[in-house]
């Protein structure tokens, strides 16, 4: 699902990935571990197409994103690349309903469709009675797991999480981790984590650890 070759990336003087290979099957969850600084979170974004890298190159679902130009990025990122980052980053004044919608509107599907699938996915993530509420007026939880499912609205191909659980108690951290579980039996979903906790890097299927720009 996700092929990943030779990446490269300096921001300046500092080459922050220094040649890395990765491979990701399909419905395979794969977490990536390592201290701060490694380049996670810059590999991260290099593989959603949210940055592109220096050399080297990434396919996703048999995809040359290298090869996409700017708007042909934006709808294959759209469509096909589901985040969710530390902080959930919710618009603030739509409702966990309208949150999880957009970027299926954004995508211009049908309306009911999106809807429709919304709603499978807040009964899914327990978020029935959250749905009319803005995300002010969520837990840290409960707003992580609406950024999920705004993450899943458009059935992504994969799923990129950068500390999905990193600003949450413990109990909301089990849940989240037990989500992502979840997610691969029901849906098939392909998966990288980053993550600074051991209870969630260890939950996945395999562990890649990053220093200093290389997996080690
Ligand atoms: N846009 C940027 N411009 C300049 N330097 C950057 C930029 N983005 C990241 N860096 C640098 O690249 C290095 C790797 O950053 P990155 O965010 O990928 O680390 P990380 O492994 O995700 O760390 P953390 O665990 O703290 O989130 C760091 O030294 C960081 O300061
Ligand atoms: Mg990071």
């Amino acid at each position: 699902m996700i092929a990943i070759k030779n990446l490269r990336k300096s921001f300046g003087k500092l080459t922050v990935l220094k040649g890395i290979t990765l491979s990701v099957r399909r419905g395979e969850i794969v977490s990536v571990v390592g201290p701060s600084g490694a380049g996670k979170t810059t590999l991260l974004q290099i593989v959603g197409t949210l940055s592109r890298p220096d050399s080297g190159s990434v396919v996703i679902d048999g995809v040359d994103v290298g090869r996409l130009n700017d708007n042909e990025l934006s709808t294959f990122r759209n469509s096909r690349v589901g985040f969710v980052f530390q902080f959930h980053n919710l618009l603030p004044e739509f409702t966990a309903f309208e949150n999880i919608c957009l970027p299926g509107y954004i995508g211009r599907r049908d309306r009911a469709e999106v809807e429709a699938r919304a709603g499978e996915l807040i009964e899914m993530l327990g978020l029935d009675l959250r749905r009319d509420h803005k995300p002010a007026e969520l837990s840290g939880g409960e707003a992580q797991r609406v950024a999920i499912a705004r993450a899943l609205i458009n059935s992504p191909a994969v799923l990129l999480a950068d500390e999905p659980s990193g600003n949450l108690d413990s109990r909301n951290r089990d849940e989240i981790h037990r989500l992502f579980l979840s997610l691969r039996e029901r849906f098939g979903q392909t998966i990288i984590i980053v993550t600074h906790d051991d209870n969630l890097a260890a939950m996945a299927d395999r562990r890649i650890t990053m220093t200093d720009g290389v997996i080690i």
